[in-house]
């Protein structure tokens, strides 16, 4: 696997990254009602981990010699009060994000570069674990 193609995929993983800053955020001060007490400061660090993971995911692509894209993944921010939407909308984001982190890691199997592929496969873990959190949330 080429050094483009991973960079590609990391560039897919970044705007996917970048999208989650905002939606966390938007939702962070959209949620109301009493489970606003709970899920704002929740979605607040949902969206400083999109962060830290942006940040992460950067410097690997600039490591890698390629350019992180500034933009986020265009799918829909779908605005909302109801925090039951809003973690409908937190699943499937996080289910994305973690299929492409995982076509990420496949292509990482062929990287030599070990100290990446560990930084890339911790995001990975968290990815899946947000996953898991969300859906036991909507239980
Ligand atoms: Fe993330």
């Amino acid at each position: 696997m080429s050094h483009k193609a991973l960079i590609n995929k990391l560039n897919e993983a970044l705007g996917w990254e970048l999208r989650a800053i905002n939606m966390y955020a938007h939702y962070a001060a959209n949620v109301r009602g009493i489970h606003r007490l709970q899920l704002a400061p929740m979605f607040s660090t949902e969206a400083t981990e999109s962060l830290a993971h942006a940040n992460i995911v950067r410097q690997s692509i600039v490591k890698l010699q390629g350019i992180p894209v500034t933009d986020r993944n265009p799918q829909e921010i779908t605005h909302t009060t109801d925090y039951s939407e809003m973690l409908q909308y937190s699943l499937e984001t996080e289910t994305q994000a973690a299929a492409v982190y995982g076509e990420v890691m496949i292509q990482l199997d062929v990287a030599e570069d070990q100290d990446l592929r560990d930084a890339i496969e911790q995001i990975y873990f968290a990815e899946l674990r947000s996953v898991e959190e969300l859906r036991l949330l909507m239980d």
